[in-house]
């Protein structure tokens, strides 16, 4: 398989054509960005770092039964996805309060949410990615009510699923956010990544950060922190 022209240059990933108009080639990158690129840094070895950690969790969610667009590694940076028009709404998933969710709603992080919660942002860089009701995705055209409901359908089960393999590494799954596509005939796909970049992960025992809030809240170096991730991923599978 050959790589292509650029198809789109993202904060964390490069997505290139290939001779199959089906199938896409990426590269992540090792640039890490935060307060929506207001800060931004290149930090060696993350590339390689969120490409395995995603490329494995990928897999996994296979296991499940739910669907996504990952194919194969390439190489320690790249992988082969399948094509699909990214739905612009970027869902999160909240079993724990932190972040933005605990400065809303002054509710102190850590505390434990009763079942999880969804959210629905609108990903557009001008207007600071907004959260959206589905009325508001409804009124920009983003989704249809049907594909709101997969949406919420599938961000609960990858939730199920990843609360059971984070715990089997020992690490609590505060929340995340998941992208997803839609393919020509018109079935959605999970897409873009999961990584530490974009899930808060607290070790079970220590409740230290092992996730992207090193870097936001300048705690240290992220390198480490990413590779025990990939290490415990990867002792799992053994
Ligand atoms: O900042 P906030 O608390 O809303 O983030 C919720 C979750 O979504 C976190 O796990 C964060 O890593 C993820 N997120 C993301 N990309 C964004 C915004 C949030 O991956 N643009």
């Amino acid at each position: 398989m050959e790589k292509g022209t650029l198809l789109y240059e993202g904060k964390a990933k490069q997505l290139f054509q290939t001779d199959d108009p089906e199938i896409v080639w990426v590269e992540y990158l090792n640039q890490a960005t935060a307060l929506n690129g207001a800060k931004k840094d290149q930090i060696s070895g993350k590339g390689e770092l969120n490409n395995q950690i995603t490329g494995r969790i990928f897999d996994y969610l296979k296991s499940k039964e739910i669907k996504n667009h990952y194919i194969k590694q390439l190489s320690a940076n790249e992988q082969l996805i399948q094509a699909v028009e990214i739905i612009p709404l970027e869902v999160v998933v909240r079993n724990v309060a932190a972040g933005s969710f605990s400065k809303r709603l002054a509710i102190p992080e850590g505390s434990p949410l009763k079942s999880p919660i969804v959210e629905f942002y609108y990903k557009n860089d001008e207007l600071d990615d907004p959260m959206v009701t589905e009325d508001h995705i409804k009124l920009l055209e983003i989704a249809t009510a049907d594909e709101i409901a997969q949406l919420r359908q599938m961000a609960l089960e990858v939730d199920q699923a990843l609360i059971e393999l984070f715990d089997s590494m020992e690490i609590k799954l505060i929340d995340f956010k998941l992208e997803f596509g839609r393919q020509n005939d018109g079935s959605i796909l999970l897409a873009d990544e999961v990584s530490p970049d974009t899930c808060r992960l607290w070790d079970k025992k220590t409740n230290e950060h092992l996730d992207k809030d090193i870097y936001r809240r300048d705690l240290g170096d992220i390198i480490p922190v990413y590779q025990e991730v990939l290490n415990r991923l990867e002792k799992r599978g053994e």
